[in-house]
């Protein structure tokens, strides 16, 4: 009896002590624009050690900007985090990303380009003009223009006025098909971790972060978990007061559905042969987006050694199943998030909702 008391005693200490060392892990931001930090990233001097993971640590600048410092390149703006995705997007403070490009190394950090494109930077003489090459104004001069190119086209074809620079790995949102005959490289940088893995736990709703003051073993904790922690009885009046309307609510919701299936099905039985399709109005019942918008999204066919969008998500979504080489995947730009292609298809038929973060892809 005795150790049972004492069992439940430390128990509940221990409930107590990660709820309050959960609390005094706020998020933070350096202004109500910037991102909100939390695990596994931390403000410096805002939130506690504690409250972050190595290689996390972020700051204000005198501007109110999120600062990421990267060991061997310097500061970088956090301009977004995507914390289920486990990725985030930098710029430049001085604003002129293609001049950090030219000697980003990211090693030492925790953060990774997943995909990267070479580009091949050159210094021609500003009387040299060709059509389709845009120079990066914030390396150019009033006598020389400097370029970046993707294509070994372009780079083979230059004129001897035109000096190489240098040519470097920029790291790209999606796996790419097309050379880019020039571009001025400002766009946010997109990096991403693979430690800690807080995703799953960020797309649960828990709260992601360290175990205990000297590990760096991660725990997810506060998971939302339906109706747990209220008493029987109020769980009971609970069920009977908000479950029954609820359910009467869906029967009718349902019935209220199916005479209209049944109504659209009989509407359009007139329509016959090749214009069903091309007539067939936009559905009364479903409300998914557009083939088009759908077909337009990322395509990638997975090679043999099935490298991913995001490196840890091996596993479909949608129908659980791992992915397996040479298998078509489709990912939804605007979230990243990676399905197989014919799975993904189906279900923005249906909704036009990302399956895991909820996120509307826009309609057209
Ligand atoms: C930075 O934020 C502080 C507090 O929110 C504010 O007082 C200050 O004006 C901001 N500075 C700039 C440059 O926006
Ligand atoms: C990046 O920096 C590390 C450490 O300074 C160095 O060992 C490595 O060679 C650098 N990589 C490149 C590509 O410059
Ligand atoms: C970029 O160039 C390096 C060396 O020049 C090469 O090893 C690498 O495969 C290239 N990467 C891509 C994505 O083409
Ligand atoms: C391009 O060449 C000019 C001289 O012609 C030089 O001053 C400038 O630093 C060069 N720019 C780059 C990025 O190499
Ligand atoms: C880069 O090009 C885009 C258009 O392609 C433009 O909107 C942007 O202002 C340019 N940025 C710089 C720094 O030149
Ligand atoms: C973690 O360590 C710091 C000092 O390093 C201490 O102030 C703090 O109380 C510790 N937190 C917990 C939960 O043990």
């Amino acid at each position: 009896m005795k150790i049972l008391t004492l069992f439940v005693t430390l128990l509940f200490f221990f409930l107590l002590c990660t709820e309050a060392s959960a609390k005094t892990c706020t998020p933070a931001f350096c202004h109500r624009d910037e991102p909100m930090i939390h695990f596994p990233f931390r403000i410096g001097t805002l939130q506690p050690e504690s409250c972050g993971y190595p290689g996390f640590d972020l700051s204000c600048d005198g501007v109110n900007r999120t600062v990421l410092e990267l060991p061997n390149s310097g500061p970088f703006t956090v301009q977004g985090i995507d914390y289920a995705g486990q990725e985030m997007w930098v710029n430049d403070p001085e604003a002129c990303l293609p001049k950090r490009l030219l000697s980003l190394n990211l090693s030492g950090s925790p953060f990774a380009g997943v995909y990267s494109q070479n580009f091949t930077f050159f210094n021609c003489s500003s009387s040299y003009i060709r059509y389709g090459l845009d120079p990066i104004a914030c390396l150019s001069g009033s006598n020389y223009r400097v370029f970046a190119t993707s294509s070994p086209y372009v780079v083979n074809t230059l004129p001897s006025s035109c000096a190489l620079v240098k040519t470097v790995p920029v790291p790209v949102e999606f796996p790419f098909f097309e050379q880019v005959i020039s571009s001025n490289l400002s766009s946010d940088l997109p990096l991403q971790w693979g430690v800690p893995q807080c995703g799953r736990c960020v797309v649960r709703g828990g709260r992601c972060g360290l175990k205990g003051n000297s590990t760096t073993e991660i725990q997810c904790a506060n998971v939302p978990q339906r109706v747990s922690g209220i008493p029987r009885g109020a769980r009971y009046v609970i069920i009977v007061g908000v479950g029954v309307p609820v359910i009467l609510v869906l029967l009718g919701l349902l019935c209220h559905l199916c005479g209209r299936v049944k109504s659209y099905a009989r509407g359009r039985r007139p329509v016959v042969g090749e214009f069903a399709t091309a007539v067939a109005p936009r559905s009364a019942v479903v409300s998914g987006l557009d083939r088009v918008v759908i077909e337009s999204y990322p395509k990638i066919v997975l090679g043999e050694s099935k490298r991913l969008p995001k490196p840890d998500d091996s596993t479909c979504p949608i129908c659980l199943s791992d992915y397996q080489p040479k298998e078509t995947l489709k990912t939804i730009p605007q979230c990243n998030h990676c399905f197989h292609a014919d799975c993904i298809g189906e279900w923005l038929c249906m909704n036009a909702t990302c399956p895991v973060c909820r996120n509307s892809p826009p309609r057209s």
